[in-house]
């Protein structure tokens, strides 16, 4: 792979670092805001989901602006986005201001977390795409665990408007990074823009063949009548919709964010009494999160998305229904204590390794050029939603529902995901974009 093709990648994955961070700081902060702007219980919830609301209109509004101003520009309007979002945060007066900082922020998330996997998706040569866009669900981790360390750090001092405001550090190298990145050649030639694109194509590949191969192919899905919104009434886009709808709402009802959110509450049950060790927990919840994507970046592009996802799905499923064991009994005592803490780990680094990564990368694939955009808006939103509301309903589902059933559903959904994996979704391992074809399409 060539260096720049990596060098692209990585800035444009600065997205999933601030995505990351953003989502998994507030959750160390939210103590001294509550302390400091004495807030009740529905604020406090509130001003940790407010930053999802954002997030879905984010989503919903970037593909459309991507396929109108270019990826590029709109990746560097979510890092402007950010950046307003994490000053207004960390300056704020009052409750108010911080709520409006919040939703700006979570705006910029929403954006960036379109742009930044279908501009990589579409800049990578077919060989190592799942590789690097997994390098974004990689930075996604790693700002989670970032995230972490810092409100361990400024958590001494209860300094919360530190933790929020650390965010324009990315936020500018994102912004600069991006000044030096090239347009994807896919919206040049979209655009009409031939030239451009054609030495972009060259930049990419070594080879001139593969390049003219893939400019070919490009062309030819261009030819694709009806783009925008009327696109969607073609069978092959309404098919390809399902799909990534599907998958993006699958990705968060296994119930992910339960343990990346209230991985302190769950250890709490877990029979962890110290606020200390479970902070410590936490962080190792983060490091395995982080480390096990790096199997998926290793292995996605040689072994396949679907074969992934199937040795995940079947981790998770078997973690989540030792946790529903575990968690039947009143107290955690000793070995069982210990056995839902392994089957925690074990659950989110088979996450890590399979529908964190394959999920976005999937999504940045299924859609034929002239719609790419709109369709990973929609999938995203659906995303969103998803997380918003597991992340809502998941401490009632514990109390409604209790510990057991909660997990066993969890567990459950993973099988439902297997047999969609199985049955709907196309393996596209080593396929250009464009060749990438939907079984019933
Ligand atoms: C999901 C997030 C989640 C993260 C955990 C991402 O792929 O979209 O909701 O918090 O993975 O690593």
């Amino acid at each position: 792979m060539r260096a720049y093709v990596l060098l692209v990648a990585s800035v444009a994955a600065l997205g999933g670092l601030l995505f990351g961070y953003d989502t998994g700081v507030i959750s160390g902060a939210i103590l001294f805001i509550t302390k400091d702007f004495e807030l009740g219980t529905r604020l406090q919830a509130f001003t940790i989901s407010v930053v999802l609301l954002g997030c879905m209109l984010g989503a919903i509004l970037a593909g459309g602006i991507a396929d109108r101003i270019g990826r590029r520009l709109t990746l560097m309007a979510a890092g402007f986005i950010f950046l307003i979002g994490a000053l207004v945060s960390a300056l704020t007066p009052n409750e108010a201001v911080l709520l409006g900082g919040r939703f700006v922020v979570g705006v910029g998330v929403g954006f960036s977390s379109v742009i930044a996997p279908l501009y990589i998706s579409e800049v990578a040569p077919a060989s190592v795409r799942g590789a690097l866009v997994s390098l974004y669900q990689f930075a996604i981790t790693v700002g989670i665990l970032v995230a972490y360390v810092v409100d361990y750090v400024f958590a001494a001092q209860g300094q919360w408007r530190w933790m929020l405001g650390l965010a324009v550090v990315p936020s500018l190298v994102l912004i600069g990074g991006m000044l030096g990145m090239p347009e994807s050649p896919r919206y040049l030639f979209k655009t009409g823009d031939a030239n451009r694109a054609r030495s972009e194509l060259q930049r990419i590949y070594d080879d001139p063949a593969q390049s003219e191969r893939e400019e070919e192919s490009i062309r030819d899905s261009l030819r694709m009548k009806a783009a925008g919104i009327e696109a969607f009434r073609r069978p092959e886009v309404r098919h390809a919709l399902f799909i990534g709808i599907s998958l993006a709402v699958l990705q968060q009802i296994t119930g992910i964010n339960t343990v990346i959110y209230y991985g302190p509450q769950i250890f709490q049950m877990a029979g962890i009494a110290s606020a200390s060790a479970s902070i410590l927990a936490q962080s190792l919840v983060g490091t395995v999160n982080c480390l096990m994507t790096l199997v998926a970046i290793f292995f996605v592009d040689r072994v396949g998305r679907k074969p992934l996802l199937y040795v995940g799905l079947t981790g998770m499923f078997l973690a989540l229904s030792s946790m529903a064991f575990a968690f039947a009994r009143p107290h955690l005592s000793g070995a069982l204590g210990t056995i839902a803490l392994a089957s925690m780990m074990v659950y989110v680094g088979c996450y890590a390794f399979s529908l964190g990564p394959i999920v976005w990368l999937l999504i940045s694939e299924i859609f034929p050029l002239p719609v790419r955009g709109r369709g990973m808006s929609v999938s995203t939103l659906a995303n969103w939603i998803g997380n918003f509301l597991v992340s809502q309903f998941f401490l009632t589902m514990v109390d409604r529902l209790g510990r057991p059933a909660t997990f066993g559903t969890y567990a459950a959904i993973c099988i439902v995901t297997i047999l969609f994996v199985r049955s709907m979704v196309p393996e596209t391992k080593q396929e250009l974009l464009e060749r990438i074809r939907l079984a019933r399409a």
